[in-house]
């Protein structure tokens, strides 16, 4: 437990649940993604050195980083980061002063869930509050997809980071990543609720297969840019997709596919949700989920088990992977009246499939970062 009295500030940011739209923002497309109860929590106070004490609530090791040489820290195990993050800012001409940081991160790691996003934005929020800077929430969110991308070396896209600072609670952000643009839609789901799912497999080489991915849509928006005019892979529309398919071939083909499919569904599901229409955001989820298993191949064995077993079960209207995939955690919309049941049995479904137990969460829709003075 940390004592709060001892810090000057408590900043959090939060993880995310990606509804739909993925793989599609670093394609310049829309997303849906909308900010969790689960966060990364910072107490910070300064220090008057020149270092940055880390220590952690859920972790024995402390870290010092010398904020003078914020380069050298890529290779630590726990408080990379934060280093990177810290690198970032300072580069970006903010004050980064000494001080020392507790975080308490309660987004589970490797979940899908943007812990990682959830450290950054926190981390560079904190920073900015100790420094008595007031922190513009988009500025931080593209500062630290720099951290990720430029320290972390995933090339990734705009959305967890601006999910994590700018979220709203009970909203959903419909966030159009070519221009930042964002609309607030209110999460109503009538008897339904979001169950999210964690499938507990550990991922591995998700950097390089991320990468490879992004590097494909990239080869489709080469060929197709002249021919098809467009601006970024995200502006196909699937009937564009369709007249310049010829153009691609094998791997790209699939990918683009998914990017120009995915998209629309993205349009589909916000009109959806404002209209309350359950129905229809349920049986856009089961096909984002069937495109990222059968186009862009970002699943695996287990999220496609545990998608599965929770498509089948008679609360659920839709169920698909949420994140980068490769593991991590599925989200559903659920008739509420079932969601015990449907915790249950999916668990059980997918541990005799799998051999691996999932964990079920609460999903809370909570703002993005928060500043308190203390
Ligand atoms: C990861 C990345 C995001 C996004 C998703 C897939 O979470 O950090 O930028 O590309 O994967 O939608």
């Amino acid at each position: 437990m940390v004592n709060e009295k001892e810090y000057e500030y408590v900043v959090s940011a939060a993880g995310r649940v990606n509804i739909i739209g993925e793989h599609v923002d670093y394609c310049g497309g829309k997303v849906f993604p909308a900010a969790l109860g689960m966060r990364n929590t910072v107490y910070v106070r300064p220090n008057g050195t020149n270092k940055i004490n880390l220590s952690w609530t859920t972790l024995p090791d402390t870290v010092v980083l010398d904020i003078d040489k914020l380069d050298t820290y890529r290779a630590l195990k726990y408080g990379n980061y934060q280093a990177g993050s810290a690198l970032l800012w300072q580069n970006a001409g903010h004050k980064v002063i000494g001080c020392d940081m507790v975080q308490d991160c309660t987004v589970p790691f490797g979940s899908g869930l943007s812990s990682s996003a959830a450290i950054e934005v926190s981390t560079i929020a904190a920073l900015a509050a100790v420094a008595g800077e007031h922190v513009d929430p988009v500025e931080v969110a593209l500062t630290a997809q720099r951290a990720e991308r430029e320290y972390a070396g995933v090339n990734c896209g705009i959305m967890d980071q601006y999910a994590s600072a700018c979220g709203k609670k009970g909203h959903a952000m419909l966030l159009d990543c070519k221009t930042l643009a964002c609309e607030y839609v209110p999460v109503k789901l009538g008897d339904c609720s979001l169950v999210i799912v964690n499938c507990n497999k550990p991922h591995s080489l998700v950097e390089s297969k991320y990468n490879e991915r992004r590097a494909q849509t990239e080869e489709a928006f080469e060929i197709l840019r002249k021919p098809a005019g467009i601006s970024c892979l995200a502006e196909l529309t699937p009937e564009t997709f369709e007249r310049f398919v010829h153009l691609l071939q094998g791997k790209v083909r699939d990918r683009a596919r998914h990017v120009a499919e995915e998209c629309e569904r993205v349009r589909k599901a916000a009109v959806a949700m404002k209209a309350g229409d359950t129905a229809m955001l349920g049986a856009l989820l089961n096909e984002s989920h069937a495109s990222l298993r059968d186009l862009y191949e970002v699943t695996g064995k287990e999220l496609d088990a545990l998608a599965d077993a929770a498509q089948r079960h008679e609360a659920c209207l839709g169920s698909r992977m949420t994140g980068g995939g490769f593991g991590g955690c599925t989200v559903s919309v659920v008739r509420t009246e079932g969601v015990a049941d449907f915790k249950a049995s999916v668990c059980r479904a997918y541990e005799q499939a799998t051999g691996y137990a999932a964990s079920c969460y609460e999903t809370e829709i909570a703002d993005g970062i928060t500043v308190r003075k203390i």
